[in-house]
């Protein structure tokens, strides 16, 4: 089969995002996510709803990426699908689902490694992507994740350091909980943060080894600094939450970039590309801007539907693996802690 007419249908479900796309010779023709909203009352993800609603959502939503994509099912040529790492319980339902497809179409089945998939976003074809070129440094930032990886090749990565407690994104929703905001806090405190000082209050950076990450310290330095903000004055966070935000967040963006330029430093590259919905964030985005004309790195950052969760990311994996007839066996089983 040639490049032109190969289509494959990617299917990711490996925490609250269902989401199905079709790929052809690079190019995403469709690209569907249902977001689940029931989560945001609990302030985060509950593993049991969020295989329901899989399980709900994932016949509507594969059925929309292949009407939107023009095409039928039977013009299929494989189903790749997020194998791990995530939520068993989610991840049962795509894996599962994926298998049925595949086996009823018969055509072949492609697993994919979510975090590979985040990394491999950018050699999606856009007209505003360029991709990056090997060797490469990928920082996956978002709710799940947070790691650098050194990128040899499409499959050839190492992770060279990763966080030790929660990831970015969560550091971001726990604070945000805390000075009153919904789930997921992220988006708002950038908002907010973006009317702030950045220097009006002192926020520790966590101190763990140059590569490593850690986040929990800094969700209970910003719960102990508003609680006792709030026994002096209780309007404290209503009065400040720009200041709070804005602070927070220069904070936890020079941390990052902290890391970065030890990456940096330890392997000599420096061409860099962000992934996850943490790669949203303002005040990385100027951060990493400013990198290139201050330390001559170039990065790469993607259209934000291939930042967050979705199967955009797993059709392009399909669609190299495809190349080279890497498929799944039949037997193959979901891994919530798959490694590269
Ligand atoms: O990649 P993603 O959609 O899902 C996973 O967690 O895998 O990332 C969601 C995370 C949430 O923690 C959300 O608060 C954060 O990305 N986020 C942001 C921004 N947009 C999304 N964090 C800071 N600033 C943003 N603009
Ligand atoms: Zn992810």
């Amino acid at each position: 089969m040639t490049q032109k007419n190969c289509y494959i249908l990617g299917i990711e479900s490996s925490c609250d995002d269902t989401a199905a796309a079709v790929i052809n010779n690079g190019e995403i023709l469709s690209n569907v996510v249902a977001t689940q909203a029931i989560h945001e009352q609990y302030g985060g993800v509950v593993p049991e709803l969020a295989s329901r609603a899989h399980q709900q959502n994932i016949v509507p939503v594969v059925h929309q990426a292949l009407r939107k994509a023009n095409i039928d099912k039977n013009q299929l040529s494989a189903i790749a699908f997020t194998r791990g790492p995530g939520l068993m319980g989610s991840l049962l339902v795509g894996t599962s689902f994926s298998k049925s497809l595949a086996m009823g179409l018969g055509i072949p089945l492609i697993d994919v490694n979510h975090m590979q998939a985040h990394i491999l976003a950018h050699f999606i074809k856009t007209e505003e992507q360029t991709a990056p070129n090997f060797p490469f440094l990928a920082m996956t930032i978002s709710g799940g994740h947070t790691q650098i990886v050194k990128v040899k090749d499409y499959f050839e990565m190492e992770v060279i350091g990763q966080t030790i407690d929660d990831a970015v994104g969560e550091a971001f929703d726990k604070s945000a909980k805390i000075l009153g905001l919904p789930y997921p806090g992220g988006p708002l405190v950038d908002k907010y943060a973006q009317k702030g000082n950045a220097k009006a209050f002192k926020f520790p950076k966590p101190k763990v080894s140059p590569l490593d990450f850690s986040f929990s310290g800094l969700k209970t330095s910003v719960l102990y600094f508003v609680e006792k903000e709030v026994n002096k004055n209780p309007d404290f966070i209503s009065e400040n939450i720009e200041d709070i935000c804005a602070s927070l967040q220069f904070t936890i963006v020079d941390y990052l970039m902290d890391k970065l330029k030890n990456a940096v430093k330890k392997t000599g590259i420096k061409e860099i590309a962000i992934g996850g919905g943490v790669s949203a964030n303002s005040g990385i985005r100027t951060a990493l801007k400013e990198a290139e004309a201050k330390y001559g790195w170039k990065t790469h950052i993607p259209k934000f539907e291939f930042c967050t969760d979705n199967a955009a990311m797993i059709a392009i994996v399909g669609e190299l693996k495809y190349k080279t007839q890497n498929f799944a066996e039949n037997n193959v089983v979901a891994s919530a802690r798959m490694k590269f």
